[in-house]
């Protein structure tokens, strides 16, 4: 019989992208949706993918989804009780008696002292390292993405992408190829990738100059990078929860260092196909990065 595959987080960034690839493989896939609105999105890209409501505070709705479920691929959001969740769904996927838990963690959860962000994603893998389970972890850098959830507008309005990072190259990835590489470890035998944890990257690391380029090319309108200084995006923050405005100044801290620039060939060793580039990443969606038309 087919295998059932439970994506967690369905309807977010890299969710949303590997229900799609999964789904496109043929693959019995389960999205687990905060909100059955929001994932009737999921079901008009393919009808025969099931929705299953997830709601990380109610442990029982992740009894329900997870049973008759044989892998699953694991996103905890960014949230303050991130590592609760974490551990939650884990408890959920041993007592289920699943086959595979993928966790999506983060570039770096390995280092030591690391960073907060990477604590927590750790933590998480640590907990999931002695539950028993097989699993497999992946060690994404940034998200190209990003660039559309957190600079998209000013990039619309104003033609500006500012971001704290100076001269700093960054290894960013297309949340298409980390679903793309998620896709291909479900599909294989468990035991091929048990107990691996793959660091992922796009192809090269890019200042914020370089993205300017990319998105100016692909709009065919003036983007400009806009070094912000540290103390200037702290300020800009002042207002966000400390755990969440200290944790993101400290990633790009590091990052202004040159500690995001490191490269893997993962995606192409586990998809056969490279990992898409910023340019490529630019032109697929340049339309979210126009502006408005004037009304
Ligand atoms: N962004 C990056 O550059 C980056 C880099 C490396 C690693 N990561 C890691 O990637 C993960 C986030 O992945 P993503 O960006 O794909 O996620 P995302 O787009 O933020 O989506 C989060 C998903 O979780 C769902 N969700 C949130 N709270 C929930 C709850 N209480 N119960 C059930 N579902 C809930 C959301 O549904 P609703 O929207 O309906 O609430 C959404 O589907 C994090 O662990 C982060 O550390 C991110």
């Amino acid at each position: 019989m087919a295998q059932t595959i439970l994506v967690t987080g369905a309807t977010g960034t890299v969710g949303s992208e590997l229900v799609k690839a999964l789904a496109n493989r043929g693959l019995v896939v389960r999205a687990g949706v905060h909100s059955l609105i929001k994932g009737e999105r999921l079901k008009q890209l393919n009808p025969e993918v099931q929705l299953v409501e997830i709601e990380y505070a109610r442990p029982e709705s992740l009894h329900v989804a997870l049973t008759g479920t044989d892998r699953v691929f694991m996103i905890t959001p960014f949230s303050e009780d991130q590592v609760a969740i974490g551990k939650r769904i884990i408890d959920a996927a041993k007592q289920a008696g699943v086959q595979q838990v993928v966790k999506l963690s983060a570039a770096g959860a390995e280092a030591e002292p690391g960073i907060q962000l990477g604590r927590w994603h750790r933590e998480m893998e640590q907990y999931l390292e002695q539950s028993g389970l097989p699993y497999t972890l992946l060690r994404p850098g940034s998200f190209m993405q990003n660039f559309l959830t957190y600079n998209g507008e000013a990039i619309r309005t104003e033609g500006k992408l500012y971001l704290p990072l100076g001269e700093a190259k960054v290894n960013y990835i297309d949340a298409r190829d980390i679903a793309a590489t998620a896709a291909a470890i479900l599909s294989s035998p468990v035991a091929e990738h048990q107990g691996k944890a793959y660091f992922l990257s796009g192809p090269a690391a890019v200042g914020g100059t370089d993205v300017a380029a990319a998105l100016s090319q692909a709009t065919g309108r003036s983007v400009s990078y806009v070094d912000v200084p540290e103390q200037a995006a702290a300020q800009a923050m002042a207002q966000a929860p400390a755990w969440l405005r200290d944790s993101l100044l400290e990633l790009n801290h590091i990052s202004k260092n040159g500690h995001a620039a490191g490269l893997s060939p993962v995606v192409e060793q586990l998809t056969g196909c490279p990992a898409r580039s910023i340019e490529q990443f630019a032109k697929d969606y340049r339309q979210q990065f126009q502006a408005a038309p004037a009304t």
